[in-house]
């Protein structure tokens, strides 16, 4: 497989063995003192270790902070942070996945800026500019989330457990190693959690009734490139070409929401912080009750869809999601996954509150969002 570079708006090595190239990059700016963030899972395996010795062969002094962990928490950073400060470093390297590079990615911002990352997030009152950022590359090792091509971070209050977050062009990673095989250790319940996300980004942003053409093509051909590999990915780890595929797919998924996402989401996130359920396991649970809710506002829209993942005229998008979720061995349902009854009103609340279903192509109520969680329980 040769790697190609593209530009959209982050550079982007993508192929097997673009890990590689990360070292010389770094080393050519002058750069000398990386500090991997990671997280805790990733930072027990050899590809942390191995990616460390690629990084010193180029001649950089290395160290790695591994203290991400799930939904990653306030905390979490300004220990990154202290860990930058400790090591004297002058860039740091995100590698994991939407966990590890959400926290790497305001590392570096908040090492050099005073205050907690709390009050940087968008929406706070007293939100504080963000001025000149160290040097930030990307190395993602699940395909899902995308993070390594979006300007959000999204951080967990440590006490309420709501997601907030930091939004800014000076948090992109300045250039992204996207390298299938850094996906190849991935088991297949996170290989098809992660995918879900992926599909449902470009699903979403796709619906999203905001006029972005160029998103739009990507985010079908993101859908069409997802489904596709999905379940090959999940059954056959090793395949790298299903690797490198659900790796693209994730990319375009977060390059297309730049246009927006949907009301997926807003459930997704309540489920994250009440029950902290994992972000891309959330959406494929919700993704059915929200798209047969949407189909009747956007019908050609899900003719479309249904179109690119292959299916004949006439044959019903939804339907077919099921039926992947159930291949890829996705949990039949909230209650199977451990959510309560004595949840749903916190979850309505959280939902209704969230940003994302604002940009949903049908207008959702509170009282739409206690169906939707009705219906996947
Ligand atoms: N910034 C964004 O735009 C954005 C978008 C969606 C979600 N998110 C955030 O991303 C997070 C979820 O990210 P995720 O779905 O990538 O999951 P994750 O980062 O939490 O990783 C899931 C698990 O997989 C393990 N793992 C990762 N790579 C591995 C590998 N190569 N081999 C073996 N194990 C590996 C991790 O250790 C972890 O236990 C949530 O915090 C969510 O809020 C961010
Ligand atoms: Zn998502």
């Amino acid at each position: 497989m040769s790697i190609t570079k593209f530009s959209f708006p982050t550079t982007i090595h993508f192929g097997a063995g673009a890990r590689k190239l990360a070292g010389p990059h770094l080393a050519e700016l002058g750069l000398k003192r990386p500090l991997i963030v990671t997280d805790k899972g990733l930072a027990a395996l050899p590809l942390i270790g191995a990616l460390k010795a690629d990084l010193e062969a180029a001649g950089l002094a290395v160290a790695v902070y591994g203290g991400v962990f799930g939904n990653p928490t306030g905390s979490q950073v300004m220990n990154g942070a202290a860990a930058y400060k400790a090591h004297e470093a002058d860039c740091v390297v995100g590698v994991g996945g939407g966990a590890a590079l959400d926290v790497a990615k305001v590392v570096g911002l908040l090492a050099t800026h005073p205050g907690d990352v709390m009050e940087y997030v968008w929406d706070h009152p007293q939100v504080r500019p963000i001025g000149a950022v160290p040097y930030f590359v990307a190395l993602p090792t699940t395909s899902g989330t995308g993070s390594e091509v979006g300007r959000s971070s999204v951080i967990s209050e440590e006490d309420t457990h709501v997601k907030r977050v930091i939004f800014s062009a000076a948090i992109l990673a300045k250039v992204v190693f996207a390298d299938p095989e850094l996906t190849l250790a991935l088991p297949p319940a996170v290989t098809a959690a992660t995918g879900m996300d992926a599909l449902t980004h470009n699903i979403e942003s796709y619906l999203s009734p905001a006029y972005h053409p160029l998103c739009d093509g990507i985010a079908l051909e993101g859908v069409r490139i997802g489904a596709r590999a999905l379940l090959t990915a999940v059954r056959e780890p090793g395949n790298v070409q299903a690797r490198a595929d659900m790796m693209m797919s994730s990319m375009m998924g977060a390059i297309a929401f730049q246009k927006d996402l949907g009301a997926v989401h807003s459930c997704a996130h309540a489920l994250g912080t009440v029950c902290d359920l994992h972000h891309g396991l959330a959406n494929a649970l919700m993704i059915e009750p929200v798209m047969n809710f949407n189909i009747e506002t956007v019908p050609a829209k899900f003719a479309e869809l249904a179109h690119v993942v292959g299916l004949a005229a006439g044959t019903a998008f939804v339907p077919w999601l099921a039926h992947l979720k159930h291949q890829i061995g996705i949990a039949p349902s909230l209650a199977a996954v451990g959510v309560k009854r004595e949840h749903f009103g916190r979850l309505v609340e959280i939902a209704a509150a969230d940003m994302c279903h604002q940009t949903n192509p049908r207008a959702c109520a509170p009282a739409d969002f206690e169906r939707f969680f009705a219906e996947a329980f």
